[in-house]
C-alpha cells in the first residue's frame, strides 16, 4: 500500500451528524522509534507491546456545517474542561491528514477525552490519544462510506494516528505491534503499524508491565526534539542499523519463548535510547538517579531470584518494569518492598499487555 491508497475518491452517503467513542490503549516500545524523516516516516522499525490498562477515551461528536469552513471548526474538552493548550496539535493533526480526510472542514467537532492515568504522571498520553482520535475520524469516514472493510479501518486508523504521533500507530491492535520496513518482517510497512505476523511462545501471554513513576514532572525534552537530534547524531547508523538487527533477533525470542535473549535485547534498547540521547548535540539526561536504582536493584534480584524481571524506559525516567505472568507473585512482592520506595509519592500503574483500541 502507498499513501495515495489512503486518499478516498468519494463518499457514497451524506452524514449530518452523530457521535463516537473510541477507547485507544497506550504500548511500551521494545524495539525504539527514535529518529525520522520527513511525514513521520520512522528512521527505524520498531515494536511494542499493547497496554491494557493505561488508555485515553476519545468522544468525537460532529456536525455538518452549512458551507465549507476555511480553517478546522473544533472544541476541545480535556476531562470535562475546555483545554486549549492541547489545541495546537490537534490542529497540526488535522492539517497531516486533511488530504486522506476531505471532510475534516466541512463539520464542527467536538472532541471530549480523558486518560484513565492521571495527566501529571510523565505518562506520554500522545499514543493512546491519538490513536483514539484517529480512530474515531475513521468511524465517520465508514459512515461516509458504508463498504470500507475492516482491514482497510485498521490500517488506515495507524496510518492516520502515526500522523499524530509516531508511537500512536501502534495502539489500533494488539498485542504485539510492529511499524517500519523491515526485511525479515512480511508486509511490515514504514506507514503504518501491523500485528506481529509470527509465532509467540505463550509465555508471552498477558506480559506484565509494572510502570514505575519515578518523576512526574513535564519532560525536560520533547519526544519531537528528541527525534529531530538524531539527523546529526554521530551514532545515527549504527543504530538504526542496531534496531533492524535486534528485530531480527527477536523473531527467534519469540518462537522460542528465550527470556534470556528477550531481557538482552529489551534492556539493550532502553539504555541505547537514553546513549542516543546523551551523545546527540545539544545532550541531555531523562533518567533520575532513582531510574539507576531501580535498574540495579532489577539486575540484583533478577541474579538472586532466577526470576525473569527486566526493565524498558521510554523517553523520560519512569521505569517499565517487565515480567512474564508466572512469575507475578514473586515479582510482585519485590517491587512492593524495594522498588516503590523509589517512586514519586509511592506511585505506580500495574499494567499487562493488551488487545487493542475498542469502540464503546
Ligand atoms: C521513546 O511517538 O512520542 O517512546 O512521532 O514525535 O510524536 P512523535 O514521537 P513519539 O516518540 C516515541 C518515542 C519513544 C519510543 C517508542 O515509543 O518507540
Amino acid at each position: 500500500m502507498t499513501d495515495k491508497d489512503f486518499v478516498p475518491s468519494s463518499y457514497t452517503t451524506d452524514i449530518t451528524e452523530g457521535k463516537v467513542t473510541y477507547k485507544s490503549p497506550s504500548n511500551i516500545a521494545l524495539i525504539k522509534y527514535w529518529g525520522k524523516k520527513e511525514h513521520q516516516i520512522p528512521a527505524n522499525p520498531s515494536i511494542s507491546f499493547t497496554l491494557d490498562t493505561c488508555a485515553t477515551t476519545t468522544t468525537l461528536s460532529y456536525k455538518k456545517l452549512k458551507n465549507k469552513a476555511s480553517d478546522f471548526s473544533f472544541d476541545l474538552l480535556f476531562e470535562g474542561s475546555p483545554k486549549e493548550d492541547f489545541k495546537p496539535k490537534i490542529s497540526t493533526f488535522f492539517k497531516r491528514t486533511e488530504l486522506y480526510l476531505p471532510f475534516l472542514k466541512a463539520y464542527h467537532f467536538t472532541i471530549e477525552t480523558s486518560n484513565s492515568f492521571p495527566h501529571s504522571s510523565g505518562i506520554a498520553s500522545s499514543a493512546s490519544g491519538m490513536s483514539a482520535l484517529a480512530l474515531c475520524l475513521m468511524e465517520l469516514e465508514r459512515e461516509l462510506n458504508p463498504h470500507m472493510d475492516t482491514y482497510f479501518f485498521k490500517r488506515k486508523a495507524s496510518f492516520l494516528a502515526r500522523l499524530g504521533s509516531g508511537s500512536a500507530c501502534r495502539s489500533i491492535e494488539g498485542d504485539i505491534m510492529q511499524w517500519g520496513l523491515h526485511k525479515d518482517t512480511l508486509k511490515s510497512s514504514d506507514l503504518y503499524a501491523i500485528r506481529y505476523p509470527y509465532k509467540v511462545h505463550p509465555i508471552f501471554k498477558n506480559y506484565q508491565d509494572t510502570i514505575l513513576l519515578v518523576d512526574k514532572g513535564s519532560k525536560q525534552v520533547s519526544s519531537s526534539l528528541g527525534h529531530n537530534l538524531m539527523h546529526d547524531h554521530p551514532f545515527a547508523e549504527q543504530r538504526f542499523d542496531q534496531a533492524h538487527k535486534n528485530l531480527t533477533k527477536l523473531k527467534r525470542v519469540f518462537e522460542e519463548g528465550n527470556l534470556s535473549e528477550f531481557i538482552k535485547i529489551v534492556e539493550s534498547e532502553a539504555l541505547t535510547l537514553h546513549a542516543m540521547m546523551m551523545t546527540s548535540m545539544p545532550y541531555f539526561i531523562l533518567m533520575k538517579p532513582n531510574t539507576l536504582e531501580i535498574i540495579n536493584k532489577i539486575w540484583a534480584f533478577r541474579a538472586s531470584s532466577k526470576t525473569h524481571v527486566c526493565f524498558t524506559l521510554d523517553a523520560g525516567a519512569n521505569v517499565h518494569v517487565l515480567y512474564p505472568e508466572n512469575e507475578k507473585e514473586e515479582v510482585y512482592q519485590f517491587i512492593s518492598n524495594e522498588l516503590v520506595a523509589y517512586c514519586e509519592n509511592g506511585q505506580y500503574i500495574c499494567d499487562q499487555i493488551g488487545n487493542g483500541a475498542k469502540k464503546l
